[in-house]
């Protein structure tokens, strides 16, 4: 009996992996090339040179080890050393929603959960995952010459990183001192993002707001939003049909498309 058992096991053990080997070798109907770059300025930069060439109609990723320029929201510095994962999507002639930034985290958020089931990753609205308190990943969606490109950056193999980013940051290794295949990782987000698009572009964020829910970092807290300037204090409420931030401000439901800085307060 007890060889059953363990044979059972051992066959479930064995169809993950093939499952998961399946997944990473299938050809991507989505995604026609991926360019990969040793260090380069900026994967979204270099996104825009390529499409300034005029050179794919194509959709493609544009994948780095390390970016000596990476950008940030607000145009800040993306600290990029060696192990973490910078990437940029690619679509050329396409124009998303903003909520394809929200739809982006969720896919993400699913990668890291592929791995590590357990972890307490949640997603902060629009563009960051963390892991506890800590950012783990940010994602930068802009629009160029009719095209949309998604830059990600995720931090996985780092064993440190700078000073200043310690306490507010974090990476997979610092988390759980295990070292993750980039590759792999990669081709896993990239194939979540294939198995959902087609939802996402019939239904926008609407068939995602459970999964949200599930994972959103902001829930039921206090937070301050500041917004050209102004700031706004109350309690997030999760997301609205449309991607927005839903906040009670003095008993009332207020929606944000955007926001500059969203601090956690209580
Ligand atoms: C944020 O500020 O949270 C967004 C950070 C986005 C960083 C990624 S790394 C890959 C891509 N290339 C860039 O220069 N930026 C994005």
């Amino acid at each position: 009996m007890l060889k059953v058992i363990k044979f059972v096991k051992n066959l479930s053990y064995i169809l993950i992996i093939i499952k998961r080997v399946i997944s990473l070798e299938m050809k991507s109907f989505l995604f026609k090339e991926i360019k990969y770059y040793e260090k380069i300025d900026s994967t979204n930069l270099e996104a825009k040179r390529i499409l300034n060439k005029g050179c794919s109609n194509n959709n493609f990723v544009v994948v780095a080890k390390t970016q000596t320029s990476g950008i940030g929201r607000f145009n800040r510095k993306w600290v990029s050393e060696k192990g973490g994962l910078w990437f940029s999507l690619v679509f050329p002639d396409t124009d998303f929603n903003s909520t394809i930034t929200i739809f982006s985290s969720i896919i993400l958020h699913k990668t890291i959960l592929n791995y590590f089931s357990e972890a307490p990753v949640a997603i902060k609205w629009p563009n960051d995952i963390f892991w506890n308190d800590k950012k783990l990943a940010g994602i930068l969606s802009v629009k160029s010459e009719n095209a949309t490109i998604i830059g990600l950056g995720v931090n996985i193999n780092q064993k440190r990183l700078p000073e200043d980013l310690m306490n507010t940051a974090t990476s997979v290794y610092i988390e759980t001192k295990i070292t993750m295949n980039l590759k792999n990782t990669l081709k896993t987000f990239l194939y979540f993002f294939e198995k959902n698009i087609t939802e996402y572009i019939n239904e926008d964020i609407m068939s995602f707001r459970q999964y949200y829910k599930n994972y959103d970092y902001l829930y039921g807290k206090k937070i301050s939003i500041s917004l050209s300037e102004k700031n706004f204090i109350g309690q997030a409420a999760g997301i609205s049909k449309r991607g927005e931030l839903m906040v009670i401000i003095d008993n009332e439901k207020k929606y944000f498309i955007s926001a500059d800085k969203i601090d956690i307060i209580g």
